[in-house]
């Protein structure tokens, strides 16, 4: 997508698509992103009504699934939905799938579930969408719902994946949620080392 003077701003729902069609995944990392792994070594999170946007191939989704989390992958592209269907149908594995723009969640799910996983979402839409994605994300969440997410510092112009600052994720999410632990993971696969931030944020309002 262009701005009209060149710059690119973002990925249309075709650029997704079209990245799907010619197999060129480079943001995916094959597996569950680590730190989400070390998290849940951690901390004692119990399975419950989970969605995670713009879910790709789906990692975090099997990661989940497996560990009998009741999840909603969300992703508007038919590459990404193909992929994640067979997933769920090759490993028996429940889960809802739904091919739909995040920022367009019927409102029958508000409020509905207890945690949004974020993995490279954030990032990868056009930043001007970043208070749409605070405010569908407080529409869907329960009162009390976490949102945890890895959010991406690629500390470069443009995108995506647009630089996600921890001023940046202070300053969207503050009004409405609790920020429960922000910090540089350590976990981060090599390519990403010392570029992640991982957050732990409740909803308050
Ligand atoms: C960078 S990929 C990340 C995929 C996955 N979360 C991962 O980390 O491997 C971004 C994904 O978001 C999807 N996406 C972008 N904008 C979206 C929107 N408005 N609604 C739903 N999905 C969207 C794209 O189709 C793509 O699959």
């Amino acid at each position: 997508m262009s701005n009209g003077d060149n710059t690119q701003i973002g990925y249309s729902r075709e650029d997704w698509e079209s990245h799907y069609k010619n197999k060129d995944l480079r943001w995916d990392l094959n597996e569950v992103a680590p730190p989400f792994e070390h998290l849940w070594k951690k901390k004692n999170i119990r399975p419950c009504k989970t969605i995670i946007p713009g879910c790709g191939a789906g990692h975090e989704v099997i990661f989940l699934a497996k560990k009998g989390f009741n999840v909603t992958a969300v992703d508007y592209t038919d590459g990404a939905i193909k992929i994640i269907e067979k997933t769920l149908i090759d490993n028996n594995y429940s889960g809802e799938v739904l091919q739909q723009d995040f920022f367009k969640i019927d409102c029958k799910y508000n409020e509905k579930f207890d945690l949004m996983l974020e993995h490279t979402f954030f990032c990868a839409i056009n930043p001007n969408m970043r208070q749409a994605y605070v405010e569908t994300t407080k529409r869907l969440l329960k009162p009390g719902g976490y949102l945890v997410g890895l959010f991406y510092e690629t500390n470069q112009e443009g995108g995506p994946p647009f630089n996600t600052s921890q001023e940046d994720i202070e300053r969207y999410f503050c009004s409405s949620f609790k920020i429960e632990s922000l910090d540089k993971t350590p976990y981060s696969v090599e390519q990403r080392r010392d570029k992640e931030w991982l957050a732990v944020l409740k909803k308050v309002d």
